[in-house]
């Protein structure tokens, strides 16, 4: 088929790479002549594993072009929107201006059995309203609702071998023009449909409702155990273990229960928002109050990961030298929006500490968003004489420091484990103090505390 894909960032870029990867002609269109001139290359403007090598291949077959001229869209039958929606300045909605540019761009080339099928996250009702315009300009043009559900660093597995497919289509199931545009993205889809990947088919408002109450779960459940950090905090209690005895439950699953520094990113903060604002407008405000904890509790973590450093430090971080390892909202991405590390790394900053940050890959998205902070470009450069050391995004490289070595560059061996990922006991056995979010003071050598209860009664936990 030949496809258009307006936006080419990290959706769109991965987007029409992946759709040429299964065989269409794909013209890619994003207003950035910069990002254009580096993807027409088969250059990926940002980091995302796997891209590189998937745009080298797609571009070199000659079925993927990129350009910033919206009139190239006229070659193509399938046109998907990919352009970002983020939060409104000073408001909690959704700031729908690049979807409306992109739509009212297309328009012109619209021609009788054109699907335009939007990718972007957008507040509920916003289908019916783009799909009057679609209409209007061309009575025999479609519009669908494809909502993405792509993570950023599995982008390209994401997008090629999704876990579900869903459409929301015009009138819903059933309808004349609703089958027309579920038979063309069939076609645009049809070899992951032959994966048996699950597809649903609906009307405009459930697909994006959909989308915004995938996130909104995500984001719900790692707020909660988040929430059930703040009480093993206070009780002493280890939240990490906590989540793995209630992830057992098949219910309940282990995934997205990883305590720490809380969700970041593009998409999760942006996503409750404009949920929150979107039930206002539709009355029905009291359904997603609840989102409103969510994020108060994400957000509070990033205070008390501070307020840590400042306990770990003696009571003051001023004048302290702090490393920060991660800036990128999340690991195997440069992609630093709402990263909650540049957000602690800014408020210590800020509060008189001395920062210096590394990230493997997202050190330049960082400076322009943050240009008063240091940056260095190793974990080791970053830890050169710090007094405490914050672990803020899991790289893998930081995940696997080794203790030792990574001690002797430091003038305090401090370490806060803001994700949950460093082995407490290695740590400390190189003698570092080691603290993490929701493990108390001490964590526990798993079964010490069972040992040091059987001790008291005078029973030997080796005993058969
Ligand atoms: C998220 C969703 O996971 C995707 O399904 C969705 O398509 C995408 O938003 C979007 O709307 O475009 P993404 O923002 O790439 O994807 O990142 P996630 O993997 O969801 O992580 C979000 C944040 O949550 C990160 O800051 C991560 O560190 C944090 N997180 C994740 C935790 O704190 N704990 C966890 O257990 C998991």
């Amino acid at each position: 088929m030949r496809i258009s894909v307006i936006g080419c960032g990290y959706l769109g870029a991965v987007h029409a790479a992946s759709m040429a990867k299964l065989g269409h002609d794909v013209i890619g269109i994003d207003t950035d002549a910069a990002k254009v001139q580096a993807l027409a290359l088969g250059e990926a403007p940002f980091y995302e594993p796997g891209l590189p090598e998937l745009l080298r291949e797609t571009v070199t077959t000659g079925r993927l072009v990129f350009t910033t001229e919206i009139a190239a869209a006229a070659e193509a039958q399938v046109h998907f929107v990919c352009v970002g929606t983020p939060q409104k300045r000073g408001e909690y909605a959704a700031d729908l201006r690049f979807v409306d540019a992109a739509i009212t761009g297309l328009l012109p080339y619209l021609r009788a059995g054109s699907l335009v099928a939007g990718k972007s996250t957008v507040p509920v009702g916003t289908a019916h309203r783009l799909a009057g315009l679609v209409t209007g300009a061309q009575a025999e043009a479609m519009l669908a609702w494809n909502p993405e559900f792509l993570r950023e660093g599995y982008a390209v597995k994401d997008t090629l071998h999704p876990d579900r497919i869903v459409y929301g289509i015009p009138g819903g199931p059933g309808s004349a023009a609703g089958v027309r545009a579920e038979k063309i993205l069939d076609e645009v889809y049809a070899t992951p449909l032959a994966e048996h990947i699950p597809k649903v088919v609906t009307d405009y408002t459930t697909a994006e409702l959909v989308k915004v109450a995938a996130n909104s779960f995500l984001a719900t459940k790692i707020s909660f155990i988040n929430a059930m950090a703040e009480l093993c905090e206070a009780t002493g209690a280890d939240v990490t273990q906590l989540a793995d005895a209630i992830g057992y439950d098949s219910r309940i699953g282990r995934k997205f229960l990883n305590a720490g520094l809380g969700f970041g990113g593009g998409c999760l903060p942006k996503d409750i928002r404009a949920f929150m604002a979107r039930a206002g407008e539709l009355g029905v405000d009291q359904a997603l109050s609840f989102l409103r904890e969510v994020d108060s509790i994400n957000m509070r973590r990033r205070v008390r990961m501070v307020d840590l450093a400042r306990e770990v430090c003696g009571g003051s971080i001023v004048g302290r030298r702090v490393a920060v390892l991660g800036a990128a909202f999340k690991p195997d991405s440069d992609d630093v929006r709402d990263s909650p590390a540049l957000n602690v790394a800014a408020q210590m900053q800020l509060q008189g500490a001395h920062v210096v940050v590394t990230d493997p890959e997202a050190i330049a998205n960082a400076q322009l968003a943050w240009p008063t902070l240091s940056f260095a470009s190793s974990a080791e450069d970053a830890a050169a004489g710090a007094d405490v050391v914050l672990l803020l995004t899991e790289w893998r490289q930081y995940r696997e420091l080794d203790p030792v070595a990574f001690g002797r560059l430091v003038s305090g061996r401090r370490i806060i484990d803001g994700r949950n990922v460093l082995d407490p006991f290695t740590w400390r056995a190189a003698g570092w103090t080691y603290r993490a979010l929701g493990r108390g003071t001490a964590v526990q050598q798993p079964g010490v505390e069972v040992h040091a209860a059987l001790a008291a009664q005078g029973v030997s936990p080796t005993s058969p």
